[in-house]
This record gives structure tokens, sequence and C-alpha cells, in this order.
């Protein structure tokens, strides 16, 4: 059975959200390493707010509420309809009702996907934790300049697959993964940097990135500007523009997907 999450929705609904960036008490959130029991998984971003406690510490018990106050405190990311469709996709991966731990994200096909800009895929190995040397594509983009921007982004995207595809010739490359990691590039180069430009400095993604961590003590700050609906796919779109890298393949039966049900709808976020 397939299951479409359809986002072109999107298109027709408009949440109407606004306001500045919410206050955070750093002190009540600051940094911690996760212990040894605690669940991280294959994503920077969740498991940063959990290592400050936006998410619960022990990265379990996650709720789609609990998401969306953590992303909205740590972010300023309003509850868009793409990021409550990504939350819902979540609880897919795991057997839990309404709840799910940050190492279940790592269940291949739900969202988790071959070609991460900081993970091996999950035919060579660890799907879930930072690995330096898959990262060096990302952290080397750009080269002369201390940010990554939409071109450094859409770029990464290429080449990020063009050596995937050598290591993992059998890599799954649909137009659902084409989504997904548009979808990451936009979340380190707009909710790290500048949502309006997608200018992201490399010093604060590196920190996310390698240290799971938010880089206040380097000067960051969440966006003042929220991030909404006409920004967030906006900034998705223009990385979109920016890359030659296409979808390869069919989407597989069953599987889940982020794609517009009706065809020819133009950008799928
Ligand atoms: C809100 C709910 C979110 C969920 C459920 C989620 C889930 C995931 C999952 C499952 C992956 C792994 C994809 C893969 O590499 O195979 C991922 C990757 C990623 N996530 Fe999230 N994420 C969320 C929010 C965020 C936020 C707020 C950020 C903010 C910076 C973020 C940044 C990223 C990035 C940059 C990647 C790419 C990592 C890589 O390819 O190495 N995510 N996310
Ligand atoms: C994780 O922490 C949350 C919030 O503190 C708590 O409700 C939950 O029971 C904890 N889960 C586990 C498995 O310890
Ligand atoms: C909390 O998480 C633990 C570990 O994943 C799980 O065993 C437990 O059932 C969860 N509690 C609730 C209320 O879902
Ligand atoms: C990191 O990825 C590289 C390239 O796939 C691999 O050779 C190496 O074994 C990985 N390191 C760890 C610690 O998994
Ligand atoms: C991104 O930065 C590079 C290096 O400065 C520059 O050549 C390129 O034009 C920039 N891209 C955009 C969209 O500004
Ligand atoms: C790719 O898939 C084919 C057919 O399932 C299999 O024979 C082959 O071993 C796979 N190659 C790799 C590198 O996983
Ligand atoms: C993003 O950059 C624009 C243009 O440089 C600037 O006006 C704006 O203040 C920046 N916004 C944020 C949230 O940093």
């Amino acid at each position: 059975m397939k299951h479409f999450i359809s986002l072109i929705t999107l298109l027709a609904v408009s949440i109407g959200v606004s306001g500045s960036s919410p206050q955070v008490d750093w002190s009540k959130h600051q940094w911690q390493a996760p212990g040894p029991h605690d669940s991280r998984g294959p994503c920077p971003g969740m498991n940063s707010l959990a290592n400050h406690g936006f998410l619960p510490r022990n990265g379990s018990n996650i709720t789609i509420p609990i998401v969306l106050d953590a992303v909205l405190q740590g972010f300023n990311f309003q509850p868009i309809l793409l990021l409550r469709s990504v939350i819902k996709m979540a609880l897919l991966a795991t057997d839990n009702t309404d709840n799910f731990a940050l190492e279940e994200l790592a269940l291949h096909g739900v969202l988790e996907h071959d070609a991460s800009f900081s993970r091996n895929d999950i035919a060579i190995g660890d799907n879930i934790h930072f690995n330096e040397t898959v990262f060096q594509t990302l952290k080397n983009s750009n080269p002369g300049v201390d940010y990554y921007n939409i071109t450094s982004a859409a770029w990464v995207l290429e080449q990020r697959m063009a050596e995937d595809t050598i290591v993992n010739p059998n890599l799954t490359n649909t137009e659902k993964e084409f989504t997904i990691r548009l979808t990451e590039s936009g979340f380190y180069l707009g909710l790290i940097g500048n949502i309006t430009t997608g200018v992201a400095p490399k010093n604060y993604v590196q920190i996310l990135f390698e240290e799971e961590r938010l880089p206040i003590a380097e000067g960051w700050r969440p966006s003042d500007v929220p991030i909404t609906e006409d920004n967030f796919p906006a900034l998705v779109a223009k990385i979109k523009a920016a890359t030659n890298w296409a979808p390869s393949g069919p989407i597989p039966e069953g599987d889940i997907s982020l794609v517009p049900v009706v065809s020819g709808a133009g950008v799928p976020i």
C-alpha cells in the first residue's frame, strides 16, 4: 500500500504565522553531551536540540507537539506544513503509537536515505553516526570563503551523489530522496544561516554537524526572522534550481512519499 503525504496542499494552505524569535533562557538550555543510554540518531538538528534540552535529553518518547515546540524555540521554525509532514513520517519509523526515539529515525526508507552529507549509506555500514570522512565534501565546499551558500549546497548534493554512486551502485535516488535531501540542505543553510539569503557561516554549520551543538558560544542565535511557509520553501526551491542533480528510478512500491500526488505540480515542497 502506498502512503502519500502530499505537500501539494502546501500551495493552498497558509497558516499565517508571524512574530519574532521566542525568548530562550539559554542558561536552561546549555549543551550537554549525551549519556550512554540516551538515544541519538542520524539527524544533526534533532540531536543538537536534545543536547540542549529542547527535546528530552534522553532522546526518547518524543511526540509531534514536543518536536514542534523544540524547533520553534531552538530555530524559530514555525509549524509549517512541511515540518508537520516530516514529523508525521518520523512516527512511521517506530512501533510506538505516538512517540519515537531519535535512533529510530535511522530506519532506512522512511526518512533515512542514501547519499547523506555526514553519514554512510546503510548498505555500507553505519547510517546513524557522524562520519568525518563522509562530511569532507560538504565541509570543504565553497573554498576560499567562510560561508556556505545556495551554490555550494547545490554542488554538495551533486557531488555526494557522484561519490556515493561509486561506493554504493545500488543506492536509491528517487524523487522522494531528492526532496528530503533538498530540505536538509535548506535546514543547514536557512536555520543555521540566513533564511532569506541562504548564506550560512561555515564554523556554525560545522559545529552543528561535528559537535551536535548550537553555536551559541560563537555568537549564533535562532533566526530573528521566523522560518515560515513563505521563506523556507522558497529557499529550498532556490537550491533545487541551482543543482543539476536529479532523481533517478521510480519510487518503490510501498514506500512513503513526500512527493505531490498531482503530477506536473512543479516544486514538490
Ligand atoms: C523536525 C523534525 C526533523 C526530523 C524528523 C528529522 C529527521 C532527519 C533524518 C531521519 C535525517 C537522516 C537523513 C539521512 O541522512 O539519511 C535527517 C538529516 C538531517 N537533518 Fe533532520 N530532521 C528534523 C529536523 C531537522 C532540523 C530542525 C534540522 C536543523 C538544522 C535538521 C538538519 C538535518 C540535516 C542537515 C540532515 C542531513 C544530515 C546528513 O545528510 O548527513 N533536521 N533529519
Ligand atoms: C525520557 O525523558 C522524558 C522527558 O523527561 C520522559 O518523559 C521519558 O519517560 C524518558 N524516557 C525514557 C525511556 O527514559
Ligand atoms: C518511552 O520510550 C521507551 C523507550 O523507547 C518505551 O519503551 C516506552 O514505551 C515509551 N513510553 C511511552 C509512554 O510511550
Ligand atoms: C567513515 O566512512 C568511511 C568512508 O565510507 C569509512 O571508510 C570509515 O570506515 C568510516 N568510519 C567509521 C568510524 O565508521
Ligand atoms: C556562493 O559563494 C561563491 C563563493 O563566494 C560565489 O562564487 C557564488 O556566486 C555564491 N552563490 C550565490 C548564490 O550567491
Ligand atoms: C547490488 O544489487 C545486486 C542485485 O540485488 C547485488 O547482486 C549486488 O551485490 C549489489 N551490489 C552492492 C555493491 O551492494
Ligand atoms: C539576512 O540577510 C539580509 C540581507 O543581507 C539581512 O537584511 C537580514 O537581516 C539577514 N537576516 C537574518 C535573519 O540574519
